[in-house]
């Protein structure tokens, strides 16, 4: 039997936004789907837009459909609109906070346990919680109160710092979910079973067997409607800080005491502080990032960053953006973890691929066998959940030849339900499991991983690059692999996948 969560609003601030039409929404549809939400629980959209609340259910209908296709089911959606209701404010306006007490401490109450979804400008985290807290808003008078920040958390370490302390004085640790969508993802969990629920890796899994470690991003969109967000983002910010730091601690963490919130994220924060900080004399061997380039996609033509709307002529954003990291502990020292993350690349895929070393002796020398190549544990995150093992197996004949094969695990079939990852990120909140959250020592360690490199980059100590969209990146990013056979391993395909 399903346990449904707790009666709750869900205040979603941006609502008529890219996040809300992309991700929320149709993840507040799933949960319905799945019956998760309590028959009380009420969302309440609120957008500068002058929509009635028809009108917000009728553009909420349109994004779900557009999202599921046929996937949806008309009454689960029903459901969910039933709940929804819509709000129309300005942020900057502080009088709205007050019309927003009224609306949900009046008449006609919304349940007390309240949720505040920040899906706006990074920019605006510190002044709506203000505002909110000022208003009484955040006080936990009727239930809890708990507001969810998304990423990225500041634009460097200084202001995440100030960031934190302005929400601090609002909120208390317990009440801030730190979202970072990717620990939503099933495989990015996975990880974490595939190591700690196996024994058969665990004495692998160091530097005396591992090679280097490659962590992709990789998008065939361009930045679309976000070129606002962007530009004031860009791929380090927005990927790899949050999301690709977030994956590394993953796959190089100890194993923690237990599946605790604070267990865990305590391993995570030692995987960070361990990142040798990249000296600025190495910053060509170590960071790379370029922006695309008109190119093709999909047989398509299509511009390149500059001549994207609300890019500015001299921009030097960067939209692709790759480093080469080392975890200097016990575990780790000397093994690369290459990081790497584009808009509009060749493919649309996120992956973690392992490499291992070569055996300690040719045994095969002076027989048909060629060079023996290196085994590989492919993590596929999306959009094929899976996990590969690739290794040598002698072929069939009477030579002694060799040829690759690889172990497959599909990690999702076709009759298991999709999710994203914003279904369980959104329930967790409900439950007030912040597992999945990042604690601010994280986020913290991961602007001191990256900040040197931002720092450089605003310098102009390092030109930006360009590739043609459609393409794998800039050439240039292959003066971060610290040994002659290593370069960017691009898909699950077995060889020849770098080219
Ligand atoms: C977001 C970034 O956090 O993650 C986007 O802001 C990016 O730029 C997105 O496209 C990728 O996540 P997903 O789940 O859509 O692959």
């Amino acid at each position: 039997m399903t346990t449904r969560s707790t009666a709750c609003t869900y205040v979603i601030f941006g609502a008529t936004g890219n996040l809300s039409r992309i991700k929320l929404m149709p993840a507040l549809y799933q949960l319905e789907a799945a019956d998760k939400l309590s028959p009380d629980t009420r969302i309440l959209a609120l957008g500068r837009r002058p929509w009635s609340r028809e009108q917000c259910i009728g553009q909420v209908r349109e994004w779900i459909t557009e999202k599921l296709k046929e996937r949806h089911d008309a009454k689960v959606l029903d459901a969910l609109c039933q709940k929804l209701d819509y709000f129309q404010g300005d942020l900057e306006d502080a009088e709205m906070y007050d019309r927003l007490r009224e609306k949900l401490r009046g008449d006609q109450p919304y349940p007390g346990n309240t949720i505040y979804y920040m899906a706006i400008s990074p920019n605006g985290f510190s002044r709506v919680v203000d505002r909110l807290g000022s208003s009484g808003l955040l006080t936990e008078t009727s239930g809890w109160c708990r507001v969810v920040i998304e990423k990225p958390f500041g634009y460097d370490l200084a202001s995440a710092q100030l960031l934190q302390r302005a929400i601090g004085n609002h909120l208390r640790e317990e009440q801030i979910f730190r979202i970072d969508h990717y620990l939503g993802k099933g495989t990015v969990q996975n990880v974490l079973v595939f190591r700690f629920a196996n024994t058969l890796m665990e004495p692998l899994w160091n530097r005396n067997y591992i090679d280097h470690i490659q962590i992709t991003h990789s998008e065939t969109f361009g930045v679309g409607n976000r070129a606002q967000f962007y530009e004031e983002t860009g791929a380090m910010r927005d990927m790899i800080q949050s999301h690709l730091l977030q994956l590394l601690t993953l796959v190089a963490m100890e194993p923690p005491v237990s599946m605790e919130a604070e267990a865990l994220r305590d391993e995570k924060v030692k995987v960070l502080k361990s990142i040798r900080s990249i000296p600025p004399g190495e910053m060509q061997t170590h960071a790379c990032r370029a922006r695309y380039g008109p190119g093709v996609i999909g047989n398509k033509p299509v511009s390149g960053y500059l001549q994207e709307e609300g890019v500015a002529a001299e921009s030097v954003t960067e939209t692709y953006a790759a480093l080469k990291l080392y975890v200097d502990n016990w575990r780790w020292r000397g093994v690369p973890f290459y990081l790497r993350t584009g808009k509009r690349m060749a493919a649309h895929h996120s992956l973690v691929s392992i490499c291992f070393r070569h055996p300690p002796q040719q045994f095969f020398r002076g027989t048909q066998v060629g060079q023996v190549r290196q085994n590989w544990i492919l993590l596929g995150i999306q959009p094929c959940e899976c996990l590969r093992m690739e290794m040598t197996a002698r072929e069939p004949g009477l030579e002694m030849r060799t040829r690759q094969t690889s172990l497959d695990a599909a990690l999702v079939g076709d009759t298991d339900v999709h999710i994203d990852a914003y279904e369980e990120l959104l329930l967790d909140v409900i439950d007030g499991d912040r597992s999945l959250f990042l604690r601010f020592d994280e986020v913290e360690q991961a602007w001191k991983v990256v900040d040197p490199v931002l720092r450089s980059w605003a310098d102009g100590q390092d030109s930006i690059h360009t590739y043609p969209a459609g393409s794998w990146g800039p050439t240039e990013s292959q003066r971060l692999f610290e040994k002659e056979h290593h370069r960017w391993r691009h898909s699950l395909d077995p060889e020849p996948w770098h080219r």
